[in-house]
């Protein structure tokens, strides 16, 4: 699949270097410029682009960017995409150690993933928020292994959904359908879900006991 990567950090880093891998063709964005993830692509084969090259004709654009970034991506970042695309949505709202009070988040109370959507003026998929980067590449697992994690997954497309869970599957992952993305507090920070490296039933577990409010130290 052609799949487009914006942000290269830890996690934008990581599922470059695992989608890769698995064959997939890869075109991978930051905010600095293609010129400096050239040992990014020599080390993984993606080819560095901007970030509307980066979701030109894409099946699956995955953007993991910190939240007070996603503004500047381009407006009409996914005119140019497949028809069909599955957009990740990897973030993760952080007010006080990062991103800075988002009225519309707070005010509103919308999850951060609806936020995201109304700036990039495209439906996304949540998925890897709660995810260790380093886990992208430590605990890949092949479908049945015992100590198979199981990662949730939100998103209103279904469409959409089933593709992306089936990426998931093939990078070594299962995934838990935690609802719309009107649901994705349930695993957005500090709840049980976040983080927690366990298989399906512990994550259907974790997400059920999900609080909707968010916690203070994640409020601005
Ligand atoms: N780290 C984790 O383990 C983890 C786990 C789950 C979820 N998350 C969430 O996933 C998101 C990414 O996290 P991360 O740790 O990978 O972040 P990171 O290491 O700080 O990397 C962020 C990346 O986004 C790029 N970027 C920033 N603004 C951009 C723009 N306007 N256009 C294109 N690229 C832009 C940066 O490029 P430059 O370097 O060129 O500025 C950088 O490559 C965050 O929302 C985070 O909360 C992180």
């Amino acid at each position: 699949m052609r799949i487009g990567i914006i942000g290269a950090g830890n996690i934008g880093g990581n599922l470059t270097r695992r989608l890769t891998a698995l064959g997939h063709d890869v075109f991978v964005a930051n905010s600095r410029g293609p010129h400096t993830l050239k040992e990014l692509a020599q080390e993984t084969g993606a080819t560095p682009v901007t970030a509307e090259e980066a979701a030109r004709d894409a099946e699956i654009v995955i953007v993991t960017v910190p939240v007070k970034a996603v503004p500047n991506l381009p407006s009409g970042l996914l005119d140019g995409a497949a028809e069909g695309v599955a957009v990740i949505d990897t973030n993760n709202y952080y007010p006080q150690q990062r991103d800075g009070r988002i009225d519309e988040i707070e005010d509103e109370g919308i999850t951060e993933s609806r936020w995201t959507e109304r700036r990039i003026g495209h439906s996304v998929i949540k998925a890897f928020n709660g995810t260790y980067a380093q886990d992208i590449l430590d605990r890949p697992r092949p479908a049945g292994a015992p100590d198979r994690v199981a990662l949730p997954v939100a998103g209103d497309d279904e469409a959409a959904k089933t593709k992306v869970r089936a990426l998931i599957d093939q990078l070594g992952f299962d995934t838990v359908d935690t609802g719309g993305i009107d649901d994705s507090w349930r695993q957005q920070p500090d709840t049980p879900v976040y983080g927690l490296r366990a298989g399906t039933a512990e994550v259907t577990k974790a997400l059920a006991e999900a609080s909707p409010d968010r916690p203070a130290a994640f409020r601005g």
